[in-house]
C-alpha cells in the first residue's frame, strides 16, 4: 500500500518536473532574460539559489537522517543520550551562517544600488499606470508629443512599444478612474505590480507614490508582462506586452503615433465613429471614458484608441484578447462584464448593427 502511495507520488513528481522543462514558447521566463536588467538579477539569483540548495540539502539532509536514526523501535524505549551544551559546535554553527549570509548580501545590495541609479542621459521616459485592469503607457519626452491636439505624450494601453538598445526609465503609477473621496484617493486606486520578467524583475505600483524601473530589450521582439500584485477579480488578466522594435521600424511607430486617427472611409466605419462621437442608442457615451487623438474624444479614465488597430499594438483590454480576434472585440462590445467579470467598461445594451458599426470604426484605427 505505501509503496504503491510513492510510486504514484514520484509519478506525479515526476510529471511536474517534466512539463517544467517542455520546449516550445515560454514569453514569460525569468530564465530566459532578454535585456541587461533582466540578466544582472538572473546573474545574482542562479549563484544564491545554488548556495541555498547547498544548505536545504544538508539541513534537510540532516533532519531525515536523524529521524530515522533515532526513530522509536519496539524494544528501545529509552531515550538516547541527551547531549547539553557543545561551545565548538554552537560557535560554528553561528559563525557559519553569517559567512554564507554575507556571501550572498554583497552581491545582492551592490545590485539593488545599482538597479536603484538614476538612467542614461539617453534614457527614455515612460510613465506607466496601472488600472483596474489594464495598463496605461504614457511617453512623457518633448520628442515623444503628438502633433495635434494638446500635444500631449503619445499614449498607449496594453502594449508598450520601446527601440531597442535603448534604456528605459518607467515611472510607475496607480490610478483609478472612478470617484474621489473626501481623501482625494480615487476609487479603483489599488497596488499593482509591474512585471515583464524577459526584462527585469517585479517592481510593486503603489497608489500615491512613483516607482521606478530601467529597462531594455537586446533583441526585437514581443515580451509578455503581467500584473503581479493582487488588485481585484481581473488581476490574472491584466497582462501587457513590450514590444521592441529596431531603429527603423521604431522611428515609424513614432512618426505614426504622432499622427491623429485617420477618418475612416468606409460608411460603415464612419457610422461607427458617429456613435463612438455622440453617443448610442441606449444614450451611452463611449467619449465619458476613451480618447481618440484628432477627434473630440479626449477622456483618459479607459484606454487612449487612437491607434487601437496598429499591428504593433496586438491586443486589448488588459491584453485579454488579440487586436485580430474579432470575434472577441464583439463579444467584448456586447457584454463587458459577461467576458470581464467586473469591467469598469459599461454594458450599452448595443443592438448588433451598433456593434457591426463600432468594430469597423475601432478596427479602422490603424
Ligand atoms: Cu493589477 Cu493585479
Amino acid at each position: 500500500m505505501r509503496a504503491k502511495l510513492f510510486r504514484a507520488l514520484g509519478l506525479v513528481a515526476l510529471t511536474l518536473v517534466l512539463v517544467g522543462c517542455s520546449g516550445g514558447d515560454k514569453p514569460q521566463n525569468t530564465f530566459d532574460p532578454a535585456g541587461p536588467t533582466a540578466q544582472s538579477q538572473k546573474d545574482l539569483l542562479m549563484p544564491v539559489m545554488w548556495v541555498a540548495a547547498v544548505v536545504f540539502v544538508i539541513v534537510e539532509g540532516g533532519i531525515v537522517l536523524i529521524a530515522i536514526k533515532y526513530r522509536h523501535r519496539k524494544g528501545r524505549d529509552l531515550l538516547p543520550p541527551q547531549t547539553h551544551g557543545n561551545t565548538r559546535l554552537e560557535i560554528g554553527w553561528t559563525i557559519l551562517p553569517a559567512v554564507v549570509l554575507a556571501f550572498v548580501m554583497v552581491p545582492t545590495v551592490s545590485l539593488i544600488w545599482d538597479l536603484s541609479r538614476h538612467p542614461d542621459p539617453g534614457a527614455m521616459n515612460v510613465t506607466v499606470e496601472g488600472h483596474q485592469w489594464w495598463w496605461a503607457f504614457r511617453y512623457t519626452d518633448p520628442d515623444m508629443a503628438v502633433g495635434y491636439g494638446d500635444q500631449g505624450p503619445i499614449t498607449t494601453a496594453d502594449v508598450m512599444v520601446i527601440p531597442v538598445g535603448r534604456e528605459i526609465y518607467l515611472s510607475l503609477e496607480s490610478h483609478g478612474g472612478g470617484a474621489q473621496d473626501a481623501n482625494g484617493v480615487t476609487d479603483f486606486e489599488v497596488i499593482h505590480s509591474f512585471w515583464v520578467p524577459r526584462l527585469a524583475g517585479k517592481q510593486d505600483v503603489v497608489p500615491g507614490r512613483t516607482n521606478h524601473i530601467i529597462l531594455q530589450a537586446d533583441e526585437p521582439g514581443t515580451y509578455w508582462g503581467q500584473c503581479a500584485e493582487f488588485c481585484g477579480l481581473q488581476h490574472g488578466r491584466m497582462r501587457f506586452r513590450v514590444v521592441a522594435l529596431d531603429q527603423p521600424a521604431w522611428d515609424a511607430w513614432v512618426a505614426h503615433q504622432k499622427q491623429p486617427a485617420a477618418p475612416p472611409t468606409d460608411p460603415l466605419a464612419k457610422a461607427g465613429m458617429d456613435l463612438f462621437l455622440h453617443g448610442v442608442s441606449s444614450g451611452g457615451q463611449c467619449i465619458a471614458c476613451h480618447a481618440v487623438g484628432g477627434t473630440d474624444a479626449a477622456a483618459a479614465v479607459a484606454p487612449n484608441l487612437t491607434h487601437f488597430a496598429d499591428p504593433n499594438h496586438q491586443c486589448f483590454a488588459g491584453c485579454t484578447w488579440d487586436t485580430s480576434d474579432e470575434a472577441a472585440l464583439r463579444a467584448w462590445l456586447a457584454n463587458p462584464d459577461a467576458v470581464r467579470l467586473g469591467s469598469k467598461m459599461p454594458n450599452y445594451h448595443l443592438t448588433p448593427e451598433e456593434i457591426d458599426q463600432l468594430v469597423a470604426y475601432l478596427l479602422s484605427l490603424k
